[in-house]
């Protein structure tokens, strides 16, 4: 099939390279050149685990190009996916600037009935608007709208785009199932499950999972707080929920909570979009407070340790948002260096891949290449990012380079036994604190 997908980012390229991969003629479609031209020139504007490959792999079978202009991307396509960003507003609610543009251009550019399809996360009722828009475009064509939202994780992208664990389609036309069917036939085919939904169903449901999630991480650190002051152990306490097959062990990871592009944004737009709609639902500011209380309990730890931050210095291990990616957006470290540095201290960190962007984010922030050199001197450490590098750092080591033996863990990766057994002052979130006598 022909395919346009119109966005590069995160979804969009990773939507790019799988298409091409089942098959497909897929062309990608970004306004800004910059990206484009690097693209064509076979370079990843973000670090994404297996999707130089998977794009290598499509460009040089002939099977994915790039282009600025959306008429190319348009022209002939059975299908087009919109994948452009929908950014909060001030007011929390999705901008659908560029969802709106997009499907308009694509509908002016149309040569054939194409399903334009929705997989950016947008609120229940886009469609009917896109529809509209579409309409206004093209009297003379039948085009179809569709939503097919897209459950991948930064760092896991291409592993989950390859091996979904679901596919949603939310569609009104049979035309539309059944292009869609086709599109990811070879999923299928290997027993990929089918939700066939209507399009509100499949744009809320998408929202309706990412809140959840963060829901679930706020609770496991409401649960941290709790154990704080009642001197009780949050790993077990979420090694006990876990076992039970009806909450599930995951996301219940804690520490210092959610951060990324969709959870914060998801959650906020959500929120918006029940008041819109007339249903009070406070549950999902509250998500949101425990999840900025997450960041400050650690910031409140350093602090109580430290005494005085004016002239401490302090290292923090880990800057993205989580393992495995270069995205630094509302990551929970730049949270707690922001903290820290209005509160007087020299802050340094280290990550394996997104150290530019946290700087470029905070430029305040020191950057370490090494974790040793970012350890060196330092009156504390801060654990943000449990990148499996970090956890398996030589200890002892980073023991006798700091100032002061302090590791406060925001994503709990240390065994608090050997912590003890080298000295440390350990602060884990919700564990009995180690502190030397
Ligand atoms: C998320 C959804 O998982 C994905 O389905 C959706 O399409 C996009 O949003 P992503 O933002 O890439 O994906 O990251 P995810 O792996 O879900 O983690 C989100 C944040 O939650 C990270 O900051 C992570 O560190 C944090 N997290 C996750 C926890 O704090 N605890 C956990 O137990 C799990």
């Amino acid at each position: 099939m022909k395919i346009g997908v119109i966005g590069t980012g995160h979804v969009g390229l990773v939507t790019c390279g799988t298409l091409a991969h089942l098959g497909h003629e897929v062309v990608g479609v970004d306004t800004d050149a910059e990206k484009i031209a690097q693209l064509e020139a076979g370079k990843m504007p973000f670090f994404e685990p297996g999707l130089q490959e998977l794009v290598d792999e499509a460009t040089q079978a002939g099977r994915l190009t790039f282009t600025t202009d959306i008429a190319e991307g348009a022209r002939d396509a059975d299908v087009v996916f919109i994948c452009v960003g929908t950014p909060p507003k001030a007011s929390g609610e999705a901008n659908l600037a560029a969802v709106e543009a997009a499907a308009r251009d694509v509908a002016r550019n149309a040569t054939k009935r194409t399903v334009i399809v929705e997989k950016s996360t947008v609120p229940a009722g886009t469609a009917g608007r896109l529809r509209r828009t579409i309409e206004r475009e093209r009297k003379d064509l039948a085009l179809d709208v569709a939503s097919n939202p897209e459950f991948l994780r930064e760092g896991k992208g291409v592993e989950d785009s390859l091996s979904p664990t679901r596919i949603l389609l939310g569609a009104e036309s049979d035309h539309a199932f059944e292009v869609l069917c086709a599109v990811y036939k070879p999923l299928i085919d290997k027993g990929c499950r089918v939700i066939q939904t209507d399009i509100a169903t499949a744009e809320l449901s998408k929202h309706a999972c990412n809140a959840f999630l963060a829901m679930k991480i706020s609770y496991a650190n409401a649960m941290a707080r709790m154990c704080e002051l009642a001197g009780a152990d949050v790993a077990d306490v979420v090694e006990v929920m876990g076992s039970d097959p009806r909450i599930g062990k995951d996301f219940l990871g804690v520490g210092l909570g959610y951060g990324g592009y969709c959870f914060p944004k998801d959650l906020q737009a959500f929120e918006r979009l029940a008041a819109s709609l007339g249903y009070d639902f406070p549950l999902l500011n509250e998500v949101a407070r425990i999840n900025e209380e997450a960041v400050m309990a650690a910031v409140k730890k350093v602090e109580d340790t430290l005494w005085n931050l004016d002239g401490k210095r302090v290292a923090l291990l880990g800057l993205a948002f989580k393992p495995g990616t270069d995205d630094t957006r509302l990551a929970p470290a730049l949270g707690v260096a922001r903290a820290l540095i209005e509160r007087g201290s020299s802050v340094v960190g280290y990550d394996p891949q997104a150290g530019a962007n946290a700087k470029s984010d905070v430029p305040e922030l020191e950057i370490a290449e090494d974790p040793y050199e970012a350890v060196e001197g330092a009156h504390c450490v801060v654990v943000c990012t449990e990148w499996p590098d970090i956890g398996s750092l030589d200890l002892a080591k980073i023991h006798d380079a700091m100032a002061y033996p302090v590791i406060v863990d925001g994503r709990n990766i240390f065994d608090p036994k050997e912590m003890a057994a080298l000295g440390f002052t350990y602060l884990p979130a919700g564990r009995p604190p180690i502190v030397p006598t």
